[in-house]
Parts: C-alpha cells; sequence; structure tokens
C-alpha cells in the first residue's frame, strides 16, 4: 500500500469511530426519553427538577457505577450516600445496546 492509501484508511477508522460515538450518544438520548427517566431526572430544564443529570459527565462516575444505576440503584445511593427517596428504580431488562448508548449518553452529559 502506498502512504496515501495508508493515510487514508487511517483516516476513514478515525472518522467512523467519532460517528459512532456521536450515534451511540444520540440513541442514548432516545432510551432516556423512551424509559421516561425524565418522570425523575433533569436535562436541560426539562423533566424532574429535583434529579438534575446535566453536569453528571463532568463528576466521572466511573463506567461500570453509571451502568450499576440502572441495574443495582439501592446499591449505588448507598454507594454515593444519596438522600433522596424512594429510591432510584432498576432497569434490568434493558438491553445491552440501549444500557451502552445511556451510558454513553450520560457521559456526555458535561
Ligand atoms: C423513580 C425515580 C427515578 C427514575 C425513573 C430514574 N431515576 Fe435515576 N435516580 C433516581 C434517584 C432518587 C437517584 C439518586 C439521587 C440523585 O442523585 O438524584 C438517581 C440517580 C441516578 C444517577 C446518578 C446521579 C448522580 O448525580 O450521581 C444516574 C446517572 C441516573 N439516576 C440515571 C437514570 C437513568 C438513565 C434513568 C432512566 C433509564 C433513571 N435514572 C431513572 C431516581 C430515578
Amino acid at each position: 500500500m502506498k502512504t496515501q492509501t495508508i493515510l487514508a484508511v487511517i483516516l476513514g477508522v478515525g472518522l467512523a469511530a467519532t460517528a459512532s460515538a456521536q450515534d451511540k450518544v444520540a440513541k442514548g438520548e432516545q432510551v432516556y426519553a423512551a424509559q421516561k427517566c425524565s418522570m425523575c431526572h433533569a436535562i436541560g430544564g426539562k423533566g424532574n427538577a429535583k434529579g438534575p443529570l446535566d453536569k453528571f459527565g463532568a463528576k466521572n462516575v466511573p463506567e461500570a457505577d453509571i451502568r450499576a444505576w440502572l441495574t443495582d440503584p439501592k446499591a449505588m445511593a448507598a454507594k454515593y450516600k444519596t438522600q433522596r427517596k424512594p429510591d432510584m428504580r432498576a432497569y434490568p431488562s434493558l438491553p445491552k445496546d440501549d444500557v451502552d448508548a445511556l451510558v454513553a449518553y450520560m457521559q456526555s452529559l458535561k
């Protein structure tokens, strides 16, 4: 392969990776709406003001913990000593793709 071809391939892979990260965030936003997370949370002033998530991504919560918020919120409420009651509900049956997308969306909130 010529150097130019190799560079073009590297550039192409890089662009594809960026596009798919953005797609994930967009999908996460859809899952957030479909699962009605806004009944208890607010983003951009929309939803339940008691649970703002606008700056959540800036808190750098480990990815495993973001996943655990969706599957075992009681444990996360204890770990992060959150005071709000009732506890968040769990989403044990969300497809993995939806969880991945939600995690990407949560991390994008800065
Ligand atoms: C029944 C109410 C309720 C629903 C529905 C709900 N949550 Fe929560 N969530 C909470 C409560 C309560 C907490 C812990 C206190 C807090 O930080 O608001 C919490 C915490 C979180 C946190 C950690 C917040 C932080 O600042 O550390 C994330 C992330 C989160 N929820 C995401 C979601 C997502 C995504 C959905 C939808 C799939 C969702 N929640 C649905 C009540 C809810």
